[in-house]
């Protein structure tokens, strides 16, 4: 599903590259989690997946067709990333002046499905997440927790093959973290997607197929 070859970047400005030479597969329906200090470039892998940034070299390849999102122009890459990517990040990024159900159906609109199959898309995952009748709420008015569940709906709504997460709890108390991962994982889980998802806790780690840190040797 994801497959990250001889992947290079260094920021502007900064003394010595990120990571060099990083090697990353994920298989079809495998949850990987990823550990690290901070400031050792986990949201930055994780926004090169994405095609929010561009590495200086390598490949990261994505979905059945393999396609380089490194190598597809701007245009190109939005439609990868609006089809066959969900991103849930740790500051939640919900639109205040969309309620909550408009905020679930943007990935439908980026994908061009049928006005029709928004309304019952949207609130079946309302649902799944455990959010019924919130559909009208606006997002000032809601709670740290249900934020994050609103998140993660918007991630799954239009059923991308590849979910990444950057420290999709690190804004929650802890037991409310513990339920929004537990409800990420079910949600990866039950339509056989496949994840990456930037965690700090080892609680949430072990409940992942497999742990990848990323160090400044790279990837162990
Ligand atoms: N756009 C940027 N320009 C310059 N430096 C950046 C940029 N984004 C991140 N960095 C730096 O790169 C390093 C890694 O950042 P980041 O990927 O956010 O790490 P992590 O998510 O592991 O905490 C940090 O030192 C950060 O300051
Ligand atoms: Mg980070």
């Amino acid at each position: 599903m994801l497959t990250v070859a001889g992947l290079a970047k260094r920021h502007a400005l900064a003394s010595r590259p990120l990571f060099s030479d990083l090697a990353l597969t994920i298989a079809a329906g495998e949850i990987v989690a990823l550990v690290g200090e901070s400031g050792i470039g986990k949201s930055t892998l994780l926004n090169c997946i994405a095609g929010l940034e561009t590495p200086d070299s390598g490949s990261i390849r994505i979905g059945p067709q393999a396609l380089d999102i490194v190598r597809l122009d701007e245009a190109a890459r939005a439609v990868l990333r609006a089809h066959r990517i969900g991103f849930v990040f740790q500051a939640f990024h919900v639109l205040p002046t969309l309620s909550v159900a408009q905020n679930i159906a943007v990935p439908l609109l980026l994908c061009g499905v049928p006005l029709a199959e928004h309304a019952p898309r949207t609130q079946a995952l309302l649902e799944r997440v455990g959010l019924a009748g919130f559909a009208d709420r606006w997002p000032a008015s809601l709670s740290g927790g249900e934020l994050q569940r609103v998140a993660i709906a918007r991630a799954l709504v239009h059923r991308p093959a590849l979910i990444l997460a950057d420290e999709p709890t690190g804004n929650l108390d802890p037991r409310t973290a513990d339920e929004v991962l537990a409800l990420l994982l079910d949600r990866v889980r039950e339509p056989r997607a496949s994840a990456l998802i930037v965690t700090h806790s080892q609680q949430v780690a072990q409940c992942c197929d497999r742990i990848v840190t990323l160090t400044a040797d790279g990837l162990r």
